[in-house]
């Protein structure tokens, strides 16, 4: 059984095990506030000196102090917009995904991949790497060990210690709002790609649908049979992204949230397994 295990590059760009030494032994902790976590709590990467260092504050005491301390900075109406905008989409929210599939099966017509560009290493995430979360604008650090402990792959391109990309791969269920209790139940042969992410500098540069076909090369042969990922309709960029490392469109899907309210609709668009339709259906 092939996994997405790390292994050496044959193709200019390497996997290392592992990460670089100031990543691997960063002088700071986390802390505070800066990150954002699932439920809003911040944390924030600072130094700390052995031995002196207080304990950290509660989520709670840290998300109401942050807030009184952007008051202070930002003024009341920047405070009110950034409330806004994350209390928001708890009250309403209203969106319209393309699922992708890329068939494993198909990969044995596919010419070989192009590797990422030269000098770029793919990495598999751990805990030792959650430093690199709020550069990457990725998810929360909880959110992040969460995933960790319930066996999701995170993967990570660097040019030396520059993060560039970030994606996850979920097996079992992955984490998606639209379906019942926010988790769409995955059978085997099937993985969601999710969270990809590369750093606005890095953009255009081919590392995502580069490190995505890397993936799937790993993962062809083995007894996953398809990639799943889900894309915005209007986000152009991830929808060529996706076309460009051999996705295609199987269905499109509406999600509506008014307050306690959910609505999901999903339509077949081509060959969409049943247990996706029907996953998102019961929601
Ligand atoms: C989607 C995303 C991961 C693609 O990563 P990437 O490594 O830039 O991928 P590519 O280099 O193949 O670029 C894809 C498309 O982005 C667009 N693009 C190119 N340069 C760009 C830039 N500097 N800034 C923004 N978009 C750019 C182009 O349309 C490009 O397609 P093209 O190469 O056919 O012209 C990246 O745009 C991103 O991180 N977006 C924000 C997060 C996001 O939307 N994630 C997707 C969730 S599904």
């Amino acid at each position: 059984m092939r996994e997405l295990v790390h292994k050496e590059d044959t193709g200019g760009s390497t996997i290392v095990p592992g990460m670089s030494p100031r990543l691997l032994a960063p002088k700071t902790r986390l802390r505070g506030r800066g990150v954002p976590s699932p439920a809003g709590a911040h944390v924030t990467v600072e130094p700390v000196s052995a031995g002196n260092a207080p304990p950290p504050p509660s989520p709670t005491v840290a998300r109401v102090g942050g807030t009184a301390i952007r008051l202070l900075k930002q003024g009341p109406r920047a405070t009110m917009q950034r409330v806004a905008a994350r209390v928001g989409p708890h009250l309403y929210l209203s969106d319209e995904h393309l699922w992708f599939e890329r068939d494993l099966d198909l990969d044995l017509d596919l010419d070989p991949a192009p590797p990422l560009p030269e000098g770029l290493v793919l990495v598999p995430g751990t805990a030792a790497h959650f430093a690199v979360l709020e550069e990457l604008h990725s998810v929360g650090v909880n959110e992040a060990q969460r995933r960790l402990d319930r066996g999701a792959q995170w993967w990570l391109v660097f040019d030396g210690d520059q993060p560039l990309f970030s994606c996850w791969v979920f097996r079992d269920w992955a984490p998606v709002l639209a379906a019942p209790g926010g988790r769409l139940a995955l059978p085997p042969n099937a993985v969601v790609l999710e969270d990809s992410i590369t750093t606005p500098a890095a953009r255009g540069r081919g590392i995502a649908p580069r490190t995505w076909n890397r993936l799937a090369a790993d993962l062809a042969g083995g007894p996953v049979q398809r990639i799943l990922t889900k894309v915005a309709v209007d986000n152009a960029p991830s929808r060529k992204a996706v076309g460009t490392a051999h996705f295609t469109e199987i269905a499109i899907m509406s999600f509506r949230r008014v307050g306690p309210w959910k609505r999901t609709t999903v339509r077949s668009l081509g060959p969409a397994p049943a247990w996706l339709l029907d996953g998102l259906r019961a929601a």
